[in-house]
């Protein structure tokens, strides 16, 4: 008997990697999470079973276009069921990570599936705070789900193009931290670095430096700001998640 919950075979297909399913018998680490129904559900093929979003990863006869496509317009998670290894390095990262600084107060920009949102409630049980954005309405669903699920509402969820407004977004919380996670290119990620300085964020946490665009984007913001390189998180690959890094405000 599965200790996971069972997905459709369809779903089932798209999960090409070391998935959690092969490594099921190995989950002895952070049992809670990997076989929590609703984490699994944001980290599935298809979060909560959403399909119709634009681009979703299925076969040529549901309408798939392109094979590297995942649900949310390409881009996956942070924990997925289709990688258990890096899902377990991932989840000791951000284990260490929020057990360290203890945000209050935190932005995270590129929602997704809500799993972010999720393990802040795992990790800093109530006393938190987080803004959340994407240009995914999708992910507002996956919000509503985790902030419903834990019976709280510490999660803001905002729909927004990053690139186009962030530079002007007028929001009155104040941040101690950030976790920038959304488009990956030299233009999103420097509006994003640029906001968090106007607010005089403490800690900003970057994720995917082994995209060179993305590192040689933290260097020139290094060089050029009132922020240190701090911490440094790799992944187990050159082509996995849990590559992160750490920026502090000087002063
Ligand atoms: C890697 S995922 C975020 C994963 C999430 N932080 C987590 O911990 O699971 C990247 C997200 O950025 C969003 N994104 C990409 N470009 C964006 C833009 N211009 N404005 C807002 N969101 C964007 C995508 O829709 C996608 O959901």
């Amino acid at each position: 008997m599965s200790k996971l919950k069972t997905i459709s075979d369809l779903e089932r297909k798209c999960l090409v990697g070391e998935s959690w399913y092969d490594n099921e018998d190995n989950i002895t680490e952070y049992q809670d999470i990997f076989f929590d129904e609703l984490l699994f559900d944001l980290a599935r093929p298809w979060p909560l079973e959403i399909k119709e979003c634009i681009f979703f990863r299925g076969t040529p006869d549901e309408g798939e276009q392109d094979g590297n496509r995942w649900a949310f317009r390409g881009h996956g998670g942070t924990l997925s069921v289709e990688d258990y290894p890096n899902s377990l390095n991932v989840l000791k990262t951000w284990d260490t990570i929020l057990t360290k600084y203890k945000p209050k107060s935190i932005l995270e920009t590129g929602t997704n599936s809500g799993i972010f949102g999720f393990l802040c409630y795992k990790f800093l049980g109530n006393d938190f705070k987080l803004t959340t954005i994407d240009i995914e309405p999708n992910s507002k669903t996956c919000v509503d789900e985790v902030n419903k699920y834990f019976d709280n509402n510490l999660i803001t969820f905002y729909e927004m193009d990053i690139k186009r407004r962030i530079t002007n977004w007028e929001v009155e919380e104040e941040y101690d931290f950030a976790f920038i996670d959304s488009g990956h290119d030299e233009e999103i990620l420097t509006k994003e670095l640029n906001f968090c300085d106007k607010r005089k964020v403490s800690i900003i946490v970057c994720d995917d430096w082994i995209l060179d665009e993305v590192n040689d984007t933290i260097n020139v913001f290094l060089e050029n700001s009132n922020y240190t390189l701090i911490e440094t998180y790799n992944g187990i690959t050159d082509d996995s998640i849990g590559y992160l890094k750490i920026l502090k405000r000087n002063g």
